[in-house]
């Protein structure tokens, strides 16, 4: 079978580099932080325009660290889709918070303004956005609503890093701006698959804050800035020097990749456009997405999915349940019943997504020529 993310490919690709690297970390002596960690993140900040990234040990340590710099405490309400992976609402329940779920749009399958708006309350501390599948949120109506009822709002970019908006805020006037810059801080994942995935776990934070970013890095390396001397009680927060040297590596790489994503991408569109009961995420005006998922809801997916398994096509279900169904927050919902209605277009798109094998290196016309020969 087909792989569903071609890494083995985009490693024969950047072989020599790769390696080459890879080689100067371990002759080196030096494996956490140093100047491959430093190097990256002054690499980071100047690819996306952030003033200040750090990084970390996964993209859902980004997310814990985040919340407490934004000083989350116990009881304080936060809104979260209803539809991405678990991780944003999984930290704020973490450290004692209370995630409330919002629906999404039923075209972009964003978090749906309307419905945040909603649900802002008296304990509303702050949204946390998803750039869901690649594609930015709608950082502009969510700005207004955050700054209307004095919220922030955490950017979770994990799929996103590469991504571009036109519209994201006022300040923006229209020009392009790269995903990791909409938040009051903004978190990316480098977990392997993703745009840019390193080969472990890995993950940043970024912020125009130097008061964030400072204390982002503190609780980082358990809240220390002098050895042995901690002012907070931080975590673990370490990216390895080798994941740095792979990402430093694969940055020198992501336009053209993403550019090559965005014409695999194109083939799926066009195959699907003249297909009825098929209908690919859309990716609004003003924004580039990475692709980090090609998802599509399909009217009888189970059709589709034997279909796609006689083909021998991969293919995953990004997300087969609503947040507030997963049992892991049914405690919570039987003690505050807040942010655990129903929400009608996550049920629905729960039940008819699909996301197809995707990234710079997979072959989707072969992939379309599989799938026509099943009709
Ligand atoms: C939207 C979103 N947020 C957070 C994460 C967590 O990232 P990590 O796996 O690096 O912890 C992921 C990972 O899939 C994600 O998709």
């Amino acid at each position: 079978m087909m792989p569903f993310v071609n890494l083995p490919a985009q490693r024969n690709a950047y072989r020599n580099q790769l390696e080459k690297a890879e080689k100067a970390v371990l002759d080196s002596g030096c494996y956490i932080g140093g100047d491959q960690v430093r190097l990256l993140e002054q690499e980071l900040d100047s690819y996306c325009g952030a003033a200040h990234a750090v990084t970390c040990g996964s993209g859902t340590q980004a997310i814990e660290i985040a919340l407490s710099v934004l000083g989350l405490e116990p009881g304080d309400q936060v809104i979260v889709p209803d539809f991405t992976f678990i991780a944003p609402a999984e930290c704020v329940q973490k450290l004692g918070g209370i995630p409330v779920f919002a629906d999404i749009d039923p075209r972009t399958l964003q978090i749906d303004p309307e419905s945040v708006e909603k649900l802002v309350g008296p304990k509303t501390k702050g949204i946390i956005a998803v750039n869901l599948f690649g594609q930015c949120a709608p950082y502009k109506k969510l700005r207004e609503i955050a700054d209307r009822h004095g919220l922030w709002i955490l950017e979770d970019s994990a799929q996103a890093f590469g991504a571009t908006c036109t519209a994201g805020d006022s300040s923006s006037e229209g020009k392009a701006c790269r995903a990791c810059t909409f938040g009051d801080i903004s978190i990316t994942s480098f977990y392997p698959t993703k745009p840019l995935g390193c080969y472990g776990d890995g993950g940043a934070i970024f912020t125009a804050n130097p008061e964030y970013a400072e204390k982002a890095r503190l609780l980082a390396n358990h809240g220390s800035k002098e050895r042995y001397r901690h002012i907070e009680i931080g975590t673990n927060g370490r990216l390895d020097a080798l994941q740095a040297a792979v990402l430093r590596v694969k940055l020198q790489h992501l336009d053209q990749e993403l550019e090559q994503r965005q014409q695999n991408a194109k083939v799926y569109d066009q195959f699907f456009a003249g297909l009825p009961g098929f209908t690919p995420q859309v990716i609004t005006d003003g924004n580039t997405s990475t692709y980090a998922q090609y998802t599509l809801l399909v009217e009888n997916r189970a059709e589709f999915t034997s279909r796609l398994e006689k083909a021998g096509i991969p293919y995953c279900i990004h997300y087969p349940l609503p947040l507030h169904e997963q049992p892991c927050f049914k405690k919570l919902a039987a003690n505050d019943g807040a942010g655990f209605a129903s929400n009608a277009t996550t049920e629905k798109v729960c039940g008819q997504v699909i996301s197809l094998p995707f990234c710079a290196f997979t072959d989707t016309q072969s992939v379309v020529e599989k799938i026509s020969k099943t009709f």
